[in-house]
């Protein structure tokens, strides 16, 4: 039986703020996608998970939803939606959408009843608690962006609201079924569109303890959302799961369940019954080392095995700083993204990775996050001269360094450039059962080398990356080189033996 395709297929991320503004106000928008789908599809990526485009009075940038069925006019409508979807499906892409269920604007109405009385029909959709004895916030809990208390005191009902994120992001309590079956609603709304899957919000926080209890002495200060993990979520999930996998095609859920515990992100596969993937940001917090890297896969591995479930790779996303601005070079991120499209696994890649950007500069008046991640969310640059593809206006953030090299048209025309080593990689993938489903077996490299094999039968590959800053030997005949992170457009040459400072390779054999 073939694997389904979110096991098989590269996703790419598109923050669709700073993706193309096609209408002048600075904000990219749905039509600004619609306009580059040829630059994904000249990429060759399987699948495109858009970040939140809901109705939203942004206080998250859209990870504050006001209406869950609509899209916010700021990037146009459903029947660009629709319309942009029909256009995937008819490239043979997948869309999976953003799905916030841990919390809800505090404009959207659910929360707007909740919050008009205590004997409001919604007030249980939302967490809401009296006062600790001395008044103050009902625990010990701090939200994850500024470490404030996680609790906003609501002078007309004189109790406390939780939010894990801004007091603007109220959670939602799902141990209310009314809730749980709003939420479900949701997803069945846009499955009836067509979409083919979703990518569920911090979906490890949707279960809470009835009690919210104080966090233990050691965490007090840390950012509650980092390690809540509560047993009802998998309930909740394998519901979820059910109603998924009875809808007709293949769609599907990957969750955002953002714990610091590899084995802990595993337990959220269930047994083949809860999500079917789960982002696992262990490589994206592991250093430029390759020892370090070895020791997070074998981790990963460890832990997922014996539920048989799926792994996902993700260096870069809206919320982290660019893979190549935490290396602190294009040569590590190059060689960086042949291990990220050859390991066994779901690789998810976040526009603009692809053309080598490193994160904008982004000046003191220009911030507007309140998680500070402005830096990553710079506008992608389509073109070498402004306004860079987009309609004119200034975008909502400043450009990212670079722009006149680091911008889609010039980097498809140049045959060394970063884009090209992402297509070939994305080519040699997608031809390749090895590659895509393959089991993978450690190789006894030296040290600062990461390698690899992988094989599916007859199909075999080698991947061998070098961490350090000095040539590295590696004897290993029969072998050629299919893509080289330095020249990706120069196939076929044997391998020698030996890799360069920061090289990345992917052989075939010969
Ligand atoms: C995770 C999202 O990726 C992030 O951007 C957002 O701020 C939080 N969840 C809250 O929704």
């Amino acid at each position: 039986m073939q694997p389904p395709w979110w096991q098989t297929g590269v996703v790419y991320q598109i923050y669709p703020r700073s993706f193309a503004d096609t209408r002048g106000n600075g904000v990219g928008d749905l039509p600004g996608v619609e306009a580059h789908l040829d630059h994904l599809a000249w990429l060759g990526v399987d699948a495109i998970w858009l970040s939140p485009i809901y109705r939203s009075p942004m206080a998250d940038f859209g990870y504050d939803v006001a209406d869950y069925r609509d899209v916010d006019p700021l990037f146009g409508d459903l029947d660009d939606l629709d319309r942009l979807l029909e256009q995937l499906h008819d490239r043979g892409m997948r869309l999976i959408l953003d799905w916030v269920p841990n919390h809800t604007s505090d404009q959207h109405p659910w929360f707007v009843e909740s919050r008009s009385a205590r004997t409001s029909a919604k007030r249980d959709w939302y967490v809401w608690r009296d006062p600790a004895p001395d008044g103050g916030p009902p625990n010990n809990w701090v939200d994850a962006f500024t470490g404030a208390p996680a609790w906003t005191w609501d002078e007309t009902t004189r109790q406390y609201y939780l939010h894990l994120f801004l007091p603007q992001q109220p959670d939602l309590n799902w141990s209310n079924p009314e809730v749980a079956a709003a939420m479900q609603d949701v997803l069945v709304y846009w499955l009836d569109r067509g979409v083919d899957g979703f990518r569920a919000d911090v979906v490890h926080l949707i279960g809470k303890d009835d009690d919210l209890a104080d966090d233990p002495p050691d965490r007090v200060g840390q950012h509650h959302a980092a390690f809540q993990n509560n047993e009802v979520t998998h309930a909740y999930l394998r519901d979820l799961r059910t109603m998924l996998d009875g809808y007709p095609g293949e769609r599907m859920m990957v969750g955002e369940v953002n714990l610091d515990s590899t084995e802990a992100v595993a337990t959220y596969y269930g047994h083949g019954d809860e999500l079917h993937l789960a982002f696992n940001f262990a490589l994206l917090h592991t250093p430029w080392d390759a020892e370090a890297w070895r020791a997070s896969i074998e981790r990963i591995d460890a832990a997922y095995a014996p539920r048989r479930a799926w792994p996902t790779w993700v260096l870069s996303n809206h919320d982290q700083p660019r893979h190549r601005s935490r290396y602190g070079s294009l040569r590590r991120a190059r060689a960086a993204a042949v291990a990220l499209l050859t390991l066994r696994g779901t690789p998810f890649l976040f526009q603009g990775e692809e053309l080598g950007l490193a994160d904008a500069e982004v000046p003191p008046e220009r911030r507007v996050d309140p998680g500070g991640r402005d830096g990553a969310r710079a506008p992608i640059p389509w073109t070498p001269d402004a306004p860079h593809g987009w309609a004119g206006a200034e975008p909502w953030l400043p450009w990212p360094p670079a722009v006149g090299a680091h911008n889609a048209a010039t980097q498809r025309s140049q045959s060394a450039s970063t884009a090209q080593l992402y297509r070939h990689l994305l080519a040699r993938r997608r031809a390749s059962p090895a590659l895509r489903h393959g089991a993978m077996t450690w190789l006894d490299t030296p040290p600062g080398v990461l390698g690899y094999r992988r094989s599916d039968g007859d199909d075999e590959r080698v991947v061998l990356v070098n961490f350090a800053d000095e040539t590295a030997t590696f004897d290993l005949p029969g072998w050629c080189v299919e893509v080289d992170s330095l020249l990706p457009a120069a196939t076929g040459a044997a391998f020698g033996g030996a890799l360069a400072p920061e090289q990345g390779l992917l052989l075939a054999r010969a």
